[in-house]
């Protein structure tokens, strides 16, 4: 299966790139299933239900979220009706939506798409391992779903690690989310799961990770109540990762990074 992974949608002009890229790499990747994190896609701050429909008409199966998952309170009753649309399994019982879903392609093949979040330097949830390790229980990759990915939303890179090598093997993907900040690390684990720590973001990086730089630099200098924040609207980068997967064990046997536009160095797989 050929996936792609788009990280973290940061306002419009991240929007904008996302939507304008997602159906060219479909074409030009030949991708099988695309999935994107928008948790900042309105200015910053959350999802519209307006924004997820254009990222889903765009051509992504799955929408996932993050620790922004409500800062705009209209997806709340929109995610009830949109399987497809996640947020992290984690977050307390009776949270609306759900932290995983199922999809089937075209071709009868199956992928199940799921959502946790880290705990450190982030807000208290529930254990994201046991979490997932109870979602692992109901799945047998390479048999009853072709691929796994996992979008594990969380500031620290070890905890990314840790959540990579509990699952290597189980999953086909792991993929962080939420620093904006694209890893060189991207490799296949000793199991056999595609891993990259961090997609990086769909936004403007002559930014602090996609927040306007002269509000978000004025907040480290002066210790007042400052400007509110709100994106940078230059030219956004579209950064994730491409895997490839064997539909017979469901593992990883190919990972690369995708950056396009913008100004950070750029990369697209040979396909
Ligand atoms: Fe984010
Ligand atoms: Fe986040």
């Amino acid at each position: 299966m050929r996936i792609l992974f788009l990280g973290d949608t940061v306002g419009r002009t991240g929007r904008d790139a996302a939507v304008a890229a997602l159906p060219k790499l479909r074409e030009r990747l030949r991708i099988d299933l695309a999935v994107i994190n928008a948790e900042n896609a309105s200015h910053g701050f959350g999802l519209a239900p307006d924004m997820a429909e254009a990222l889903f008409g765009a051509g992504a199966d799955v929408i996932t979220l993050g620790n922004h998952a409500w800062d705009r309170k209209e997806i709340v009753p929109y995610i009830a009706n949109h399987p497809r649309l996640i947020r992290p399994m984690n977050f307390p019982p009776g949270t609306p939506g759900a932290g995983c879903a199922m999809v089937e392609l075209a071709d009868g093949r199956k992928a199940l798409v799921a959502s946790a979040m880290g705990r450190l330097y982030m807000d208290p949830l529930d254990c994201p391992f046991r979490a997932m390790a109870g979602e692992m229980a109901k799945h047998r990759l390479g048999a009853s779903v072709q691929a796994i990915l996992v979008d594990f939303h969380a500031e620290a890179t070890s905890e990314k690690w840790a959540f990579a090598h509990l699952f290597d093997g189980q999953v086909s993907v792991v993929v962080g989310t939420h620093t904006h900040c694209p890893s060189a690390d991207h490799t296949i684990l000793a199991g056999g799961t595609a891993f990259q720590s961090d997609a990086g973001m769909c936004g403007d990086y002559d930014s602090v990770i996609g927040m306007d730089k002269t509000i978000a630099t004025a907040r480290f200098l002066k210790k007042l109540p400052g400007e509110k924040l709100h994106p940078a609207d230059g030219e956004a980068t579209v950064c994730g990762l491409y895997v490839e997967t064997d539909d017979a064990t469901g593992l990883a046997t190919r990972v690369e990074p995708v950056r396009m536009g913008g100004r950070l160095s750029q990369a697209l797989p040979d396909v």
